[in-house]
């Protein structure tokens, strides 16, 4: 599809079902595709994302059999190979951490997106481990030669979930434990799965080590991810309505945006909570009204991939909001400040680029326009919110929200 118009809602009150984690659903995949054994997991993302790694995974060796949400997954020595990571960061750099101390010639390499971002971040700590890697000026293509790795303690300069789990895999066939420190806490499912895998994984607030291990298969089931029900939480919120998202995941890492949206007055409870390799919930979201909020600091990776939706919110409360901090999302999927910064404006929001940020001085009514997603799947998402909620919006290139959303449009906004 080329474009695609969505038109003002009026009102809005729906139940959907999580989407699947995309982080969780990648790990699943590329782990068991390492470990010893055969595991079935369950309720995996069928995204582009998780299919490129998936095909990794499949290049390197492993069968990955499909049998709709649920993948069977043999594991089996990694051989030299091509591997293409398509848009997937996660897959990409995860993968640069796990090959980096196996036997082979690896190379890797992904779209254009993917290609303008940064690799050093990972690149530069393996290669103290003494890894050997060639990489394209920093970028992808990166061809990898399976080296003895040392062991590492290492300050990461950035909270980063991909550099520490890369790191953290690197260390798996290291001759001495790895540790890595964080500015702030990220996400910590590696740190969760590789555990539960056998991994001699230890964790202490920021600081994540592993020793030397041995990986073994393991069933997993996936939460619902809730960077996807930030989604129909925010348009909700958005359009004064109501919206129930099921089986969301809410480990702690990750719930930034539960915790700043009810901060700022939203009714928002968490119901049905159930445990599993990570705790799982529903979320029920009433009419609301919100004050302007305030994201920096800490909170910033609990919420990372929310704050172009948050920002579309911020449009509709009184009032100004700011994002400080938040320097990262300029090495997302497109430079995220400057992207939602056009999308929202586009659609007549009064926003602003910060350094590290942006300010929205929301309560103005938003207007029609057009939205181009510069192909990245959240500000598509985004801009579809905004104008959903707003006067109605034409999206350019809007398929890209399949990365982490397949049926976004149908399910969220109700578009035939
Ligand atoms: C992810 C970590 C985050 C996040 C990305 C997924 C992961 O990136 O933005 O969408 O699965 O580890 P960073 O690690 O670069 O912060």
């Amino acid at each position: 599809m080329d474009e695609l118009v969505i038109k003002k809602l009026d009102g809005y009150d729906k139940t959907v079902e999580c989407m699947p984690d995309k982080s969780m659903s990648i790990r699943a995949v590329l782990f068991n595709a390492y470990a010893t054994g055969k595991a079935t997991v369950r309720n995996l993302l069928l995204s582009d994302d998780v299919l490129s790694a998936v095909e990794c995974a499949r290049r390197l060796g492993a069968s990955v059999e499909l049998d709709g949400n649920t993948a069977h997954i043999t594991g089996a020595p990694f051989g030299s190979c091509a591997l293409d990571c398509g848009n997937s960061g996660t897959t990409a750099r995860l993968l640069i951490g796990l090959l980096s101390g196996l036997n082979g010639v690896f190379t890797l390499d992904g779209d254009e997106s993917l290609r303008s971002r940064p690799m050093r971040r990972v690149t530069d700590p393996l290669k103290k481990m003494g890894a050997e890697i060639y990489d394209t000026d920093g970028r992808l293509p990166v061809k990898l030669v399976g080296a003895p790795l040392s062991g590492l303690d290492y300050d990461s300069p950035v909270a980063s979930a991909q550099v520490k789990s890369a790191l953290l895999l690197a260390g798996l066939n290291a001759a001495a434990p790895v540790t890595v420190r964080e500015p702030w806490l990220s996400r910590d499912h590696t740190e969760n799965m590789l555990k539960a895998m056998n991994a001699k994984v230890e964790t202490n607030g920021v600081v994540a080590q592993i020793a030397p291990s041995l990986l073994y298969a393991r069933d997993f089931i996936v939460p619902g991810d809730v960077s996807s029900a930030a989604f129909p939480i925010c348009l909700a919120l958005c359009a004064g309505g109501r919206c129930t998202v099921k089986n969301v995941g809410v480990n702690k890492t990750r719930t930034g945006i539960l915790d700043l949206l009810i901060g700022c007055g939203a009714r928002i409870r968490t119901e049905n909570v159930r445990d599993g390799i990570e705790p799982c919930a529903d979320i029920v979201v009433e009419p609301s009204t919100l004050a302007p909020f305030e994201i920096s600091g800490a909170i910033v990776p609990r919420l990372v991939d929310e704050i172009p939706v948050l920002c579309a919110l911020a449009c509709f409360i009184d009032g100004t909001s700011v994002v400080k901090d938040a320097r990262e999302l300029r090495v997302k999927e497109t430079d995220r400040i400057a992207s939602t910064v056009a999308a929202l404006s586009a659609l007549g929001a009064d926003i602003t680029a910060t350094d590290d940020g942006m300010i929205i001085r929301g309560g103005k009514p938003l207007k029609f326009g057009t939205v181009d997603s510069e192909l990245d799947h959240r500000i598509a998402m985004t801009a579809a919110v905004a104008g959903a909620a707003g006067d109605g919006v034409r999206i350019l290139r809007p398929d890209c929200a399949s990365v982490s959303y397949p049926d976004f449009y149908g399910e969220v906004i109700g578009v035939d």
